[in-house]
Formats: C-alpha cells, structure tokens, sequence
C-alpha cells in the first residue's frame, strides 16, 4: 500500500510546522549553520542557570558534548519552571488498573518531587552522581522520583518491571548502584502482582553496592522487611521538607542510565546527558505531537523503557504538558480501555506500539465505534514497523480518518525521535516513518558512506552529531565506540549506526527495513539473541543454541529457538528427551534469568546447527528456515552442508 494521506488539517489550530515549506526551511538552516540552529533552539527553550559557552565539541569524538558550560536542571526544566504560568495545571493524569484516579498538578508536583528529592538526601545520603536502581510499577511515584533524582543530579536506571531478580541484579551491580526505590507491587487485570520480593531475591548476593531500598505503598500486600535496609517511601516523606534548591548541573552530566539489549554479551547501559536530551524530549514533544495547552496527551509505554522516559515524563512535562499514566493493560476489563479513557479524558494524542494496536483490533475491532473519540488528533505508533492493515484500522477506526498517524523511528540511544512525519505537514504513507526530523541527518549509506540506490537497502546512519544522542555505555567506552562508530564511516569519519536498515523511495520517504544485526524486536521491545541464548544455556541438557526472530502476528516478531541437546550432540541417543517437558523447563530458566518478555515461543530440537568450519553458526539460513523461505545461502561452506534440509524437515514437518 503505498497511497499518499494527506494531512487532516481541521483539527489543527496553528500547529507546530504548517507545512512541508516550513520543514524545508528549517532542515535548510540546519544545513548551513548546524551548530548555531541547535544553539538558537538551546537558548530559547531551556532555562539556563548559566549560558553555555561552547554549542559542540568535536574535540574527543565521538565522545561528542553539547552546550558546553552551561548550568541548567532536568527537574526544573520540567517542573519548577512552570510554577509561574501553569501551578494549577494538570501535570499528570494517573489512572490505575482498577479506575482509581489521581490528578497532580504542577505545584503538587513540585511538592511531592522535592519531598521525594530531600529524602534520598537526607535519609539515603545520595550525592550528585550516585546511582538510583528504580524497579517501580507504573504510578506516579516513579516519575516523582526519576525527577527527584535529577534535582539533586543522582543519576537514574530504571529496571523494566518485567525483568526478572537475575536481571535486575545485572543492572544494580553493572551500575554500582547505592539505592534501590521499588513498590510493595502493584495491580494488573485486577489483582495484585508483587514487585518487592524479586528486589530480596536480587539483593540476596552480590549487591554490595546497595545500602538502601525505598518501597512505595502501591497494593498494600504483605512483604518482609529487612531491618536496617529497608524503608518505607510513605512514611519517611512525611517528615521532609517541600523545598529543594536544584542542583547545579553541568550540560553534559549524566541524567540517567537505561540499560538496553545489543547482539552481543551483557546489556548495554546507555548513558544519557542533562541539557542535550532534555532539549530534543521538548522539542519533539512540541513538533512530532504538536502539543499545546490545552491538550491532554497519553502515552502507553511503560516508565521502564526509553519512550516512558522520553514521552510520559520528561518531554511532556518539559514542555509543561498534561501526561496520562496508566497503571493496567488496554484490553482489562476489556478491549475497550483505551477508547473509553479517551473518551472520558478527552485525549488529543495517542501514542502506543504496534503490538497494542494489532492485539487491539484482533481482540475487539468495533470496539473503537462505541465511543466519542473526536478529541484525538494525532495518533502515534513507536519501537517497531506497523504493518498496513493495523495502520489502516488505526487511522480509519481510531482516528475516524480524521487524525495524523506519526510513525515514529527511534531507538534508546537516540533519546529522541529520529524519523517522523509531522502531524499538520507531511503527508503520509501508511508503515512508512517518512522524513528526517530537522536537525537529524539521517542518511541511508554504505559502509564507506556511499549513498545507497532508490528503493535499495542500507544501512540508517545518523551522519552528524545531535544534542540527545547516547553519551556512552555505562562504564565501557570501548564498547560504545566498536558498538555504534565501528560500522559505518562518511568523509573518513565514524559516524552514528543505528544496528537497522533502511531504504528510500523515488520521492525520498524512509521505510524501516529492521535490525541488521542479532536484536529481535519482540512487541516493540528488543531483545539480544546473545541474552536469550545464554539463558537457554544453563539447561543441563542442552549442548547448543541459536535463537532467531520468527514473523508473529501481534508481537511483531516472537523468538525462535534451535536447541541441539547435550544427548543428541554425543550421539548417546537419537532423540530421547520429552521435547514438551524441556520446553517447559528451558522456559522456566528464561523467565528467571531475564523475564516472561524473552519467553521462547516456539523451540526445535535439532541434531545440530548449521556451522561453518570455523564454528560460526549461519544465522541467516535459521532465519530463513523459520520464515519459511526457500534456502538461497551458499551451504557448501557449512561442515556438514545437510544439516540443513534436516533441520528445515523438523521444523517445517512441526
Ligand atoms: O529496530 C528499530 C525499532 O526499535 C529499535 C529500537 O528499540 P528500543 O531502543 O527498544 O526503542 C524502542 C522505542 C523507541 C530500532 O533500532 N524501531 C523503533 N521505532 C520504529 C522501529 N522500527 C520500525 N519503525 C519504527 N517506527
């Protein structure tokens, strides 16, 4: 489907970008003064403490710094800032999986961030630069403490709720974390799910690091406290004072951590800046969502993954917008969740992942007609490509043909939005991301930077630095230049690899191809193979694996895995395991070691993997096999070329 929507202009009211002149013009600017462009916007929308003096240093690249010198707060940018115009505003809007609600203005706010800020001071004697491990459901303690954190410039990790103690461990400790702020639990599908004892589990070994937890009353159910570690959020704030003077940050110091998944060994911790990113979440925010005063905007993510952290707290309220919560799933009490809470609070953006959009029209596609849902005027999608026909229910039944779609490409590292229409000017194709934003010079190349052919692949570089790009891996800046500045060069020079591909069409719009590297994309969520594999590895059993990325209908891509057991690769036995009962187990050990995110969906167990002489395991032959493809790699490398028509009959014959 490659028709062309025009924008729906009448539900706009002087929007962000008018039309596709306005975007020209601006992406030119850029061209001809990068630095100074980036600097006019730095200057007029951040509140400086004390003005940079440099817009970029280049000097140490790709250790780029921007806004060199300067003295400026994440935490009042966000919010003390606003105190004068919008006190009485809602800053968020929470509404729990049962329907309780919570309304916190931008003074509440203020008051409950400072609080939250002189505690961990006061009572957990966190400096400037210590860490803070944040595994919180999605309530809005955890956004009053990512910015009680930036505040006082302790820098934040949040651990996504789903992870499992084993992982969460990994972080604190790769992070050196000092405290832990979690919940007793909270509420899913109306009852209760425990997040404190995987906290004790984690911190059974290895933690040392961590002198205190902070537990936020969320379920009220029964946990163990531990003596002298332990304490509780609701009662120790009691006695904290409501102000809090922010700390003088420097442009370039950490704001948070957020691990995330490579192709290869542990998680990467990606290390984010202060005024950088704090500009592009607020810029975005005012472009790709057109947010204005009155609107009321809600993002589904979850706090515990970068589009939380980008567009449910800090680019909404940098920008000094209402930002809905949501603590349950869209289809509890029924598929119709989402569309009744946009009724009810008049929603003018929604943002959500293609997942939620294609498990929403399965389970309840006439859901959205039963409701008033003439508020909204654009809807997001995020974290992986949609496919056509979830985009055309979107955009028909959701948005009553009468809304923007922005098709949002971005990544953990980018901080931000890279590629993406903008509502009231570009006119777009469905599945498609369209154009660079300006100021982001996206191009789609060659490993030597040679600009690839219409309507073939390559790979999407970012070509020049920009404000909220990546800093660095947590503690290995070897890793960080070999992961993103090793692939692709322009002039002689590294530039920023994203890990997708990319291709541009005759009339320059960008469609998102998918990784190039081993990252599988699992409900908009990526996961390492290299993880999943070395999970699946501790199985006694098992002797080898290979986990690849098979199509799946509303995950977008559900893993796969190859599993050559210990029995089988010693030729003890042809095949004597109960295959259903290892499956269970290799689960078991999966779910424990990372979360019920990475559970494998489908298993073969196969009497070897597809291998070079030199031991490599051809990946793309696997990926093939499952895919149903027809075999076009060259086999006569491989140590035993008929492998592979003995795996394609197991899994084909399954
Ligand atoms: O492969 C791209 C895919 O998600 C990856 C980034 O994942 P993560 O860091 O977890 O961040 C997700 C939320 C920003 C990218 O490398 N991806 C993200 N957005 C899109 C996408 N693929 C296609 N279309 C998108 N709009």
């Amino acid at each position: 489907m490659s028709e062309i929507f025009e924008p729906k202009k009448s539900r706009f009211n002087n929007p962000a970008f008018k039309n596709m002149c306005e975007y020209n013009d601006l992406m030119n600017e850029f061209k001809e003064d990068y630095e100074a462009t980036w600097g006019r916007f730095a200057s007029e929308k951040i509140e400086w403490f004390k003005p940079y003096d440099t817009i970029l240093d280049e000097s140490n690249a790709p250790f780029y710094k921007w806004f060199v010198g300067g003295k400026m707060n994440v935490a009042h940018q966000c919010v003390d800032r606003h105190l004068d115009t919008k006190k009485n505003k809602a800053a968020i809007i929470f509404e729990g999986d049962n329907g309780d609600q919570r309304i916190i203005t931008y003074r509440e706010l203020a008051y409950e961030v400072n609080k939250t800020a002189n505690m961990f001071k006061n009572q957990f004697d966190i400096k400037k630069g210590d860490r803070v491990v944040v595994y919180m459901p999605m309530i809005p303690e955890a956004a009053i403490t990512m910015l009680a954190c930036a505040k006082i410039g302790a820098i934040h990790s949040i651990v996504f709720g789903g992870f499992s103690a084993e992982a969460l461990k990994d972080r604190i400790i790769d992070a050196e974390a000092k405290l832990v702020v979690t919940a007793d639990g909270a509420f899913r599908k109306g009852t209760p799910y425990m997040l404190k004892p995987v906290v004790d589990e984690a911190l059974k070994t290895g933690c040392e690091c961590v002198k205190k937890v902070c537990i936020v009353e969320r379920n009220g159910e029964d946990i163990t406290w531990v003596a002298g570690r332990d304490y509780s959020y609701n009662e120790l704030i009691k006695y904290e004072s409501s102000k809090c003077e922010p700390e003088m940050m420097d442009s370039e110091d950490p704001l948070f951590l957020l691990y995330t998944s490579g192709s290869t060994g542990k998680p990467k911790g990606v290390q984010h800046s202060s005024a950088g990113y704090i500009l592009w979440a607020q810029m975005t925010m005012e472009w790709v969502f057109d947010i204005k005063d009155n609107d009321t905007y809600w993002c589904t993510a979850d706090v515990g993954w970068i589009t939380g952290h980008t567009y449910i707290v800090y680019g909404p309220l940098a920008a000094g917008a209402t930002t809905v919560m949501f603590e349950g799933v869209p289809t509890f009490p029924d598929a119709g969740r989402c569309w009744k809470m946009i009724e009810e609070y008049k929603i003018n953006q929604f943002y959500t992942a293609p997942t939620a959009i294609r498990m929403l029209h399965k389970m309840g596609a006439d859901e959205p007609a039963k409701y008033d849902l003439s508020s909204l005027r654009i809807l997001g999608t995020v974290g992986e490509p949609i496919d056509p026909p979830a985009w055309k229910w979107y955009y028909e039944e959701v948005g009553g043909s009468q809304c923007s779609i922005v098709d949002t490409y971005w990544q953990t590292e980018t901080g931000g939005h890279m590629i993406s229409p903008l509502p009231a000017a570009t006119p777009i194709k469905p599945a498609c991301a369209t154009f660079p934003l300006p100021g982001i010079m996206a191009e789609i190349i060659d490993a030597d930077g040679t600009p690839t052919e219409i309507g073939e692949k390559g790979f999407m570089c970012i070509t020049k630095p920009w404000p909220s790009m990546i800093r660095n891996i947590w503690g290995d800046s070897e890793r960080f230049v070999k992961s993103y500045f090793g692939d692709c060069k322009k002039d002689g020079k590294p530039v920023y690899f994203t890990g997708d591909g990319a291709m541009m069409s005759e009339d320059k719009y960008i469609t998102i191809t998918g990784r190039t590297d081993d990252v599988i994309n699992v409900s908009g969520h990526r996961m390492g193979t290299a993880e999943v594999e070395s999970a699946i590895k501790k199985h006694p059993n098992v002797a080898a694996v290979a986990v690849v990325g098979k199509p799946h209908d509303i995950k977008g891509e559900g893993i796969f895995a190859y599993i050559v057991l210990k029995a089988v690769a010693t030729q003890e036995a042809d095949q004597t395991a109960d295959e259903l009962e290892l499956s269970k187990e290799i689960n078991k050990i999966i779910k424990n070691e990372i979360g019920a995110i990475a559970l494998c969906d489908e298993m073969a167990f196969v009497p070897d993997l597809p291998k070079t002489r030199s031991g490599k395991i051809m990946r793309r032959i696997l990926r093939s096999i499952v895919k149903g493809e027809a075999i076009t790699q060259d086999t006569s490398t491989l140590e035993d070329p008929s492998i592979v028509g003995k795996i394609e009959s197991i899994v084909r014959g399954a």
